[in-house]
């Protein structure tokens, strides 16, 4: 892919805000935006991220009051709710499974697993978990926009009563944001960004 192709990948994702309720995203293209989020890299490669995903109507409907009735909720194809683990990330198991998965000597592991721990004491847990999320989100996103599906990450609902309504207790495991996908039924207004002036310095 040359630099075009990558910047009109970008110029083509837009915060859609309705979707075209005709059309559904077939698996195969849902397994790609999957896949995206899968390889995204992550702190320590702790991959904190779960994913919740939702063709279910009724669901949709209900879950849009608690969205702030936005209407990407209920016309996209597929609704992802993500999810950090928190819970994992403390869990010796689970910090073994990913360190010994490295291939690297147990000494080497140990010493990983040390810096890990010693890395997550000065760290508010949630929010850096909730950091590698973004990071798989903004690939999920720009996947979808590769193959011409739209997208809108929303993070405008009411936490608790969305954790509430899908069960999760909001410590162990917490929503993060929440993606629609799906395909726009007008183009978007003209993007509106900052210059590369007002937002980069650069040291030479
Ligand atoms: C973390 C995050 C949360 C967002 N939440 C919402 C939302 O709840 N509803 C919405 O319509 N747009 C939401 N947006 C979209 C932004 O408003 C949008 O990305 C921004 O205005 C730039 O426009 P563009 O994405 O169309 O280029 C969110 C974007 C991000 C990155």
């Amino acid at each position: 892919m040359g630099q075009k192709e990558f910047l009109d990948m970008m110029n083509f994702r837009h915060a859609c805000k309705l979707f075209d309720t005709n059309r559904k995203i077939s698996e195969d293209d849902f397994k790609y935006i999957l896949e995206a989020a899968r390889l995204s890299p992550s702190s320590f490669g702790m991959e904190p991220w779960r994913f919740l995903v939702i063709e279910n109507q009724k669901i949709k409907e209900d879950l849009k009051p608690l969205c702030w009735n936005q209407n990407q909720i209920t016309t996209c194809s597929h609704l992802v709710i993500i999810k950090t683990d928190n819970k994992a990330l403390k869990d010796r198991d689970y910090i073994l499974k990913m360190f010994k998965r490295r291939g690297l000597d147990e000494e080497s592991t140990k010493a990983y697993i040390k810096r890990y721990e010693n890395f997550l004491k000065n760290q508010n847990i949630s929010c850096w978990s909730a950091k590698q999320c973004y990071i798989a989100a903004a690939n999920m996103m720009s996947a979808a926009a590769f193959i011409g599906i739209d997208s809108c990450p929303i993070e405008g609902f009411d936490k608790d009563e969305v954790q509430k309504y899908l069960k999760v207790d909001g410590k162990n495991i917490e929503v993060v944001l929440i993606l629609a996908f799906g395909y726009r039924v007008k183009n978007p207004s003209k993007k509106q960004r900052l210059s590369l002036e007002e937002i980069v310095e650069r040291i030479k």
